[in-house]
């Protein structure tokens, strides 16, 4: 991964789940509460991987991924809006793949069929679309694309 100073990456903290509720409220229609980040965090099949503005400590970045045997499913992953395009989603995603169970060999992930940056980020990373989730969204309602990556080279 391309090495950088001003963001350090990590697994998200317990005191941090407030604030992740926070900013997925800003960002996503059907929101993660905080006790479904602080369960996230505690969990042993699930990771929460952030990115850390290295200078301010502030939350730039944050995931959550969980897995089963050679399965991973990113559930969430968003830049706070001040901190995109920057490159930050990249990172994080790099750093999330570089750091994922050896075990798991196969990275699936949902997306809006709307959301051309995130689909463009993934197909970027080498990720395929496999199919399609009617409906899977609410609030709007929508269509997720269902997305895939096998990872050979580890
Ligand atoms: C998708 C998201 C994570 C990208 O994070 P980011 O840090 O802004 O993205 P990066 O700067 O690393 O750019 C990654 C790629 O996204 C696309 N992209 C990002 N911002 C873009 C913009 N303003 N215009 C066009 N493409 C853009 C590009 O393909 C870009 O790659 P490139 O720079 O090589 O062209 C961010 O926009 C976000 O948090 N969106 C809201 C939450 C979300 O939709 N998450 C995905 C749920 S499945």
């Amino acid at each position: 991964m391309m090495q950088r100073d001003d963001l350090t990456f990590r697994y998200a903290h317990k005191e941090e789940a407030a604030i992740l509720h926070e900013y997925d409220s800003r960002i996503f229609g059907d929101s993660w509460s905080e006790k479904s980040y602080l369960g996230s965090i505690f969990s042993s099949t699930e990771l929460v991987p952030v990115a850390v503005d290295t200078e301010t400590g502030e939350i730039a970045a944050f995931a959550a991924v969980s897995y089963v045997l050679d399965e991973a499913n990113i559930n969430r992953i968003a830049v706070i809006p001040e901190f995109r395009g920057r490159g930050i989603g990249t990172s994080l995603l790099e750093w999330i793949e570089e750091n994922i169970p050896d075990e798991v060999t196969e990275i699936n992930l949902e997306v809006r069929e709307s959301n051309k940056y995130a689909i463009e980020m993934y197909k970027n990373f080498g990720y395929t679309v496999l199919g399609r989730r009617k409906k899977f969204y609410r609030n709007p309602e929508e269509d997720a694309l269902l997305m895939t990556k096998r990872k050979v080279d580890r």
